[in-house]
């Protein structure tokens, strides 16, 4: 596999993305090992720049949680209305061994592509909502350790689970 997941410090985390303009045989051979790094690494959603590409696409994969669900991929994702409010512990691929109480929206209005370039609007609540808006921040080169409490956070920090500048 070529692509490896990049962990919290590296710069390529913090950058915002870029959306996908070609729908091509590349961009979905991309996307099918964007697929593979996610389910080796046994996550239930993972955005591109995790992989270093920074783009703005996503993949989620909640069956796990929610029966009847499976792989989706969101191409330039754009979140446009939220609802609601709940409290879920979160980890991400990128920040190993870390997990905390994330205050978020839990029912998200959203605008996508698939990976033909077709777009769709769609409403998400659930483990679905929660996860997207977890991948989207990603895209704007936000981790879910901006969300938690600066005392957390440093506490996170001086037990060396996070890099002081990240
Ligand atoms: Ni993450």
């Amino acid at each position: 596999m070529q692509y490896k997941i990049r962990y919290i410090g590296d710069p390529v985390l913090r950058k915002p993305t870029t959306d996908v303009g070609t729908f091509d045989d590349t961009f979905r051979r991309f996307i099918k090992d964007m697929t593979d790094v996610m389910y080796v690494e046994d996550g239930i959603g993972l955005a591109a720049p995790q992989i270093g590409f920074s783009k703005s696409v996503v993949i989620v994969d909640v069956s796990e949680l929610v029966k009847g669900e499976g792989l989706r991929i969101f191409v330039n994702p754009k979140i446009y209305s939220t609802s609601g409010e709940s409290v879920v512990e979160e980890g991400c691929l990128s920040i190993p061994g870390v997990r905390e109480k994330v205050t978020r929206p839990d029912t998200i209005r959203m605008t996508y592509q698939d990976e033909t370039g077709a777009e769709f609007d769609e409403e998400f609540d659930g483990w679905p909502a929660r996860v997207l808006q977890h991948e989207v921040d990603h895209l704007n080169g936000i981790l879910f350790v901006d969300h938690i409490s600066p005392l957390k956070r440093q506490l996170l920090i001086s037990k060396e689970m996070i890099p002081a500048k990240y």
